[in-house]
Order: structure tokens, then sequence, then C-alpha cells
């Protein structure tokens, strides 16, 4: 087996094992709130542990697996450099995620001390972010100029702007500076930069190196990527409370929402040609779901505001069909498409959990009609969020069982 391939496996292990805890949290969470017993657990720790596990330990390690691979196949000499920060990300994340289900952002107690394990430790995560950057920068120099390429460039660029808002958070609770427009402003700049920019962009590298055979494009190929890392960092202003949003915020945020929208669905139409032949109605189903994300994009940049803001379903429903269904289907579908004979069944069920927990999420995405809502509705919420954590549990032992063969 190809040492670049081992390095993918060995990733995906480890990242799908913690994905599935991240999953176990996020049912947790829906069981608290039907009245289940969550252990003496804040829900809100809940909550932030299952996003932050998620971002740290799946949709980061996952992607730099992929785009490490990449550079393998020039410079075969750089797995170790490569695989240590990879690691180095899922250690540190992992070690977070207790301080973040016990005490949320706030600090520990240690003696006379009173420490916020959760904040320092994901400063440190982001450190382990900029070691790979910097040694994607050393070897990127011998890979070729292909489209997948250039996504994963852009990709790198989008952490690495994401992650000063994440610094700026850190700046505003330590220097005590009172200004909520402020606090919010950075966090909803790491998490749209990070989301939009680094998860979408590594997402759509992965999707062109599987399926680009070198075909040629009637214009530049920056102009796929140029409005989206032009319009990401200006969407921010969309995650703000209401009470914190001005007219002007809101049409920067339209603005940039709008930009992104171009850039994404001149990808979504090349993508389309480009449909990969092995799994096509897999493939396929991914592509609607990256449809719908744009669809709902477009909305937040043409409707009237009142229909959509302030609306917490709505932004669940937006998150879990951008990361969960297009973002992570995506994984699954790149690691089937590279080890075609694995079993299947894990894929499937995952596909089929997340329509599933999708649908559900529409119930209480606030848009719904009332009337239509099905009976019982949070309990078949709460089976939405039980059902990928059976279905990433059938993953892992398929591949743990069949070690890829
Ligand atoms: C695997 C299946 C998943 C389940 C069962 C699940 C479940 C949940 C639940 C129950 C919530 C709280 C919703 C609320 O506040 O009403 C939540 C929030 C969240 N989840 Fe997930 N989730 C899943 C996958 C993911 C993935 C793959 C990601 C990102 C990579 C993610 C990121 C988030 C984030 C960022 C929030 C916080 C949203 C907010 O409050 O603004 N989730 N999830």
């Amino acid at each position: 087996m190809e040492k670049r391939d081992h390095l993918l496996q060995k990733i995906w292990l480890w990242s799908l094992a913690f994905f599935l805890l991240a999953a176990v949290t996020g049912l947790l969470y829906r069981w608290g709130l039907i009245g289940g017993d969550s252990f003496g657990l804040r829900l809100s720790n809940i909550r932030h542990a299952h996003s932050h596990l998620m971002f740290f330990n799946w949709v980061t390690p996952v992607p730099m697996a992929f785009i490490a691979r990449s550079l393998l196949k020039s410079s075969p000499e750089a797995y170790k450099a490569l695989f240590r920060p990879i690691y180095a990300v899922i250690l540190i994340g992992f070690a977070s995620y207790p301080f973040f289900l016990l005490y949320g952002y706030h600090p520990v107690q240690v003696g006379s001390a009173n420490l916020p394990f959760s904040v320092m430790l994901s400063g440190l995560v982001m450190i382990a972010w900029y070691w790979f950057m910097v040694v994607y920068l050393r070897y990127r120099k011998s890979t070729d100029d292909s489209l997948s390429s250039l996504f994963y460039d852009g990709a790198l660029v989008m952490l690495f702007v994401s992650s000063l808002g994440a610094w700026g958070v850190a700046v505003i609770q330590f220097g005590n500076i009172d200004s909520n427009l402020l606090s919010g402003a950075m966090t909803h700049f790491f998490l749209t930069v990070f989301t939009e920019g680094w998860c979408v962009l590594a997402a759509i590298g992965i999707f062109y190196e599987l399926t680009d055979k070198q075909t040629s494009l009637p214009f530049d190929k920056n102009w796929l990527i140029a409005p989206i890392v032009l319009g990401v960092p200006l969407m921010f202003p969309f995650g703000l409370s209401t009470d914190l949003l001005t007219d002007q915020l809101l049409w920067i945020a339209r603005a940039g929402s709008f930009l992104v929208s171009i850039g994404l669905i001149m990808n979504l139409f090349f993508m389309i040609r480009l449909n990969p032949s092995v799994m096509k109605w897999v493939w396929s189903l991914i592509l609607i779901l990256f449809g719908v994300k744009i669809g709902l994009q477009i909305g937040a940049a043409v409707l009237p505001s009142r229909i959509w803001l302030g609306e917490h379903g709505l932004r669940v429903l937006y998150l879990h069909l951008l990361l969960l269904g297009f973002v992570s289907s995506l994984y699954y579908a790149g690691i089937h498409t590279l080890h075609f004979r694995l079993p299947k069944i894990g894929l499937y069920l995952f596909l089929g959990s997340v329509l599933f927990l999708i649908v559900t999420l529409v119930f209480i995405s606030g848009l719904w009609p009332i009337q239509w809502q099905p009976e019982n509705v949070y309990l078949w919420v709460t089976v939405g969020a039980l059902l990928p954590s059976i279905a990433i549990a059938a993953e892992l032992g398929v591949v743990g069982y069949f070690k890829f063969k």
C-alpha cells in the first residue's frame, strides 16, 4: 500500500472515532432537551463540547489528511512532517473535550488560580494548524498547479484568516474589553470564515482531486475561487443577534453572500460536468445537498431579513446541511471512491441517517408551518439525532474489520 494512502486511512479511523463521540454528544443534548438525563451537565456546555469536537477532530484533520495525501504524491519524504501536526490537532482537540463538557468557556479553579483550560487548549489547537500550514508551504512548491491544489491553498488561507477572529475573541475576554458587538463580531468572523471558507474550499478541493481529469476551463481557474475568498470574510454579520445587527452590517453580509454564491454556482456547474463515474448517485446526492445550501445562501442575500433573521432553528438546519450533509458526506464519498472495494453499508447508512436528520431539522427550523408539524416532533428530532451515531459506528466497524483491503 502506498504511504500516502496509509496516512489518510489512519487519520480517517481516528477522526471517525471522534466523529462518533461528537455525534453522541449532540444526541445527549437533544435527549436532555426532551427531559432525558443529561448527567448533571449543563446543556449549553454539552453543545459547546459537541461543536468544538466536530470542528477540531472531524472537519479539520480529515481535509488535512486529504491535503497531506496530495502533497505526498510529489514529496513522499514529508510523511512524518505532515503526520505530526495532524496528530497534534487531534490530541489537543480531544484534550479540550472534557473541559468544554464540564465547564464550557468558564475557567477552572486550580489552587488559587482560575484557568480557562478550554480557551487555552483551543489556542493550542490553532498553533497546531499553523504548524501544518508551515509544513504545507515547505512542500507545496513541488506539487502541480491543479485545480485541487488551488482550492487547498485557498482553504488554508481561510483557516489562517479564521483563526485571527478566534484570537480576537481571546484578546477581548482577557483584556476585559466590554463590547458585545466586538466580541460577537469576532466570534462570528471565526465561525463564518472557518465553515464557509476552510470547510467548503477544502471539500471542493477534495472533489476536484478525485475527479479532475485535467479538464480545460474556458476562463482562468482563479475565477472559480476569487469570489468565495473575497466574499466569505464579509458574511459574518449574518451570525450577529438582531440587537447588534445594523443596516450597514446587514448590507455588507448580503454583498458578501451574493459574491460567494456566484463563486459557488460556477463551481457547482463545473462539478456537475465532472461528476465521477464511480458511485454516481452518491456524488449526485452530495451535489444536490450543495445546491440546496447555495439556494439558502442566495435566500439570505436577497430575501427580507424578517423572514429568517433570529431563527435559531434555521441556523442549526443550515449549519448541519452544510457541515454534515455536504461536507461530511463528501468525505465519506471520497474515502469510498479511493477504496472502492470497501463494503458500502456504513456509507449508505450514513447518507440515509443524514437525510433523515436534515428533514427533522426542517420541521423545527421556524419556517415550517406549525400545523404541518408531525405529532411528537421533538421525539422525531431526537431519533434523527440518534441515527448518525449508529451509522458512524457501522462505518467504524467496517473500516476497522476490513482494514481498507
Ligand atoms: C453527526 C450528527 C450530528 C448530530 C446528531 C448533531 C446534533 C446537534 C445538536 C442537537 C445541536 C444543538 C442544536 C440546538 O441548539 O438546538 C447541534 C449544534 C451544533 N452542531 Fe451539530 N450535530 C451533528 C453533526 C455536526 C457536524 C458534522 C458539525 C460540524 C462539523 C456540527 C456542528 C454544530 C455546531 C457548530 C452547533 C452549534 C449551532 C449553534 O448553536 O449555533 N454538528 N448539533
